[in-house]
């Protein structure tokens, strides 16, 4: 069971891996682009923070499950895919979280992506995997479906940033 977890997913036209420093880049390309309705927490402040110089201290010192996601023909980072332990599903379940880059949206990536991570998950051992989504989310609600998650009773309604809904996989 397991395999090797420090190996890279491959699938038809993906690497997935740990992210690089000098990747720092991306990630924060990432983190301009979001959506004005994701929580402030997880967006550019004011004063430009997270920098890259941040973002690099960060991929340095606290490597992620969140994988990069790399095009093996163009050999660019084009966002990241994984698993988190967040506390949002059950004890001991992990969630599944993506994000891409605008350009790349809508060719398949993230369902490519998150069906490696599954089926690595699956060797691990896992039977469930969680994930959370906002009601006003319609590309990631379809991602989640494709891969056949589905909707549990769970839901948090912020006031201001939407409804969270709870999704569920058995793997
Ligand atoms: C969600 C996200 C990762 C999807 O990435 P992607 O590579 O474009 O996803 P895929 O191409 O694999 O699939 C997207 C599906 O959603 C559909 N879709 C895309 N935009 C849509 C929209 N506005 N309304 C309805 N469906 C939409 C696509 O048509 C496709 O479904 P199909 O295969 O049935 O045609 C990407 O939009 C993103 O990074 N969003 C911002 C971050 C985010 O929301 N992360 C998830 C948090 S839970």
């Amino acid at each position: 069971m397991g395999g090797d977890r420090e190996a890279p997913l491959e699938t038809e036209r993906l690497l997935l891996r740990p992210w690089r420093v000098d990747e720092a880049g991306v990630m924060r390309e990432l983190w301009t682009e979001r959506d004005p309705r994701v929580p402030p927490h997880r967006r550019i402040d004011a004063e430009g923070h997270p920098t890259v110089a941040e973002l690099e201290n960060h991929i340095r010192d606290r490597p992620s499950s969140l994988l990069a996601i790399e095009r093996k023909d163009a050999g660019d980072v084009i966002g990241y895919c994984g698993l988190v332990y967040s506390g949002q599903g059950a004890e001991g379940e992990p969630e599944l979280g993506f994000e891409l880059l605008r350009r790349v949206w809508r060719q398949g990536y993230a369902t490519e992506a998150s069906l490696a991570v599954l089926d690595r998950a699956r060797t691990d051992g896992h039977e469930r995997l969680w994930a959370t989504v906002w009601d006003w989310n319609a590309a990631s609600r379809r991602v989640l479906e494709k891969l056949g998650f589905t909707e549990t009773e769970r839901r948090e309604v912020d006031p201001v940033h939407g409804t969270k809904l709870f999704t569920v996989i058995h793997i």
